[in-house]
């Protein structure tokens, strides 16, 4: 039988998890676990480039795991690991470094967004992050990377690299494809900014019933629709792009034409949101508190992640090193 293609994507271990993450990200990581050898990181080496506490991070790195299970991530069937356990994948990013022009850096945009909101914290890991991504996906030679659409422009970084590195040294690499999802982005509770760890706007996947209701009653709505008898337009709200990721198709359509012709409120909308998101999310947070429980079969999971990511690892760096003729002395002088 031909061996399944394999699938990468990384989650930073920089907070809780909020709606944004799983349905630009998560929802397609699960369902992708059916068909293909899927890998999913806890990228804590790309959480040290901004700033960071580290005596959280330790729990970060377990809530991350524990949100992963929960959601659905099955550690029997995908491999869960935390990426400052195998040490090839910054082995991997030194060696692409060096044949990474700095100009494609300094052009990727999140490097410009992330420099200009911390101008006091601009660093060398900062400006490499896209060539540390690239080599997360190609140490696996992964052919899937399921992200939110804010990952494009790393993932075309990270064709270039592979075309540049197949160039060189020989076919390597194959080139990876995003798997953008359903949602590929989800604004945050302002309807102006990407919802963010990093801002204050998200709705987490862990928040109770009634966190979520203040957040989204009083969430930005279509600003043209200001009293409960103008028309909205759905196209510009960015409830109802949350209702396409967590509402039925009768509910989209009624949502949709009441709010077209002033129907149905804001709030009554808000309303049938709300009972979705929870519906969605319920069984998450009783799987987390389960989880949470069995700090053991988390770590266990880890620990099997690592060891299983550490094979694949290996013969991808046996051949990169054979190809680029170094480290060939190591064996013979051991
Ligand atoms: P991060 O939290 O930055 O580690 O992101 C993890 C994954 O979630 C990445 O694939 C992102 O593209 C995705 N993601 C993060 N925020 C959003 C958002 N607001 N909408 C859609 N996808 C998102
Ligand atoms: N850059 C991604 C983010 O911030 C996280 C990430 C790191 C990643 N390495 C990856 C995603 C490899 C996909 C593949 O969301």
């Amino acid at each position: 039988m031909a061996e399944k293609k394999r699938v990468f994507s990384g989650i930073q271990p920089s907070g809780r998890l909020h709606i944004g993450n799983y349905v630009g990200a998560m929802q397609n990581m699960i369902s992708l676990q059916e068909e293909y050898s899927c890998i999913y990181g806890i990228v804590d080496y790309h959480a040290i480039t901004v700033s960071f506490n580290p005596g959280q991070m330790e729990q970060s790195i377990f809530d991350c795991a524990v949100d992963y299970i929960a959601a659905g991530i099955d550690p029997a069937k995908s491999i869960l690991m935390i990426q400052s356990t195998v040490a090839g994948h910054t082995e991997l990013a030194w060696i692409l470094n060096t044949i990474t022009p700095i100009s494609w850096l300094l052009r990727v945009p999140t490097f410009k967004e992330k420099k200009q909101q911390n101008p006091d914290y601009v660093n060398m890991g900062l400006l490499d992050y896209p060539v540390l991504m690239a080599a997360d996906i190609l140490l696996y030679r992964a052919e899937v990377v399921p992200v939110g659409d804010d990952q494009l422009p790393h993932l075309e970084l990270t064709r270039e690299i592979v075309r540049r590195f197949n160039g060189l040294f020989g076919v390597t690499f194959p080139e990876p494809k995003a798997k953008i999802g359903a949602v590929s982005r989800i604004l945050g509770l302002d309807g102006i900014n990407k919802m963010s760890k990093s801002l204050d706007n998200c709705i987490f996947l862990n928040d109770t019933k009634d966190e979520m209701w203040k957040k989204l009653s009083t969430a930005v709505t279509d600003v043209r629709r200001k009293r409960r008898t103008d028309p909205g337009n759905p196209d510009e709200c960015n409830l109802f792009t949350m209702h396409k990721a967590f509402s039925g198709k009768t509910d989209i359509e009624h949502c949709a034409r009441e709010c077209r012709v002033a129907g149905i409120g804001c709030l009554d909308c808000k309303k049938i949101l709300h009972e979705n998101m929870y519906k969605i999310l319920q069984p998450i947070q009783e799987n987390a508190a389960e989880l949470r429980k069995d700090r053991t079969y988390v770590l266990n999971a880890l620990n099997d992640g690592q060891r299983r990511a550490e094979e694949i690892a290996a013969q991808t760096m046996d051949e990169v090193y054979a190809k680029l003729g170094i480290k060939l002395y190591h064996s013979r002088l051991a």
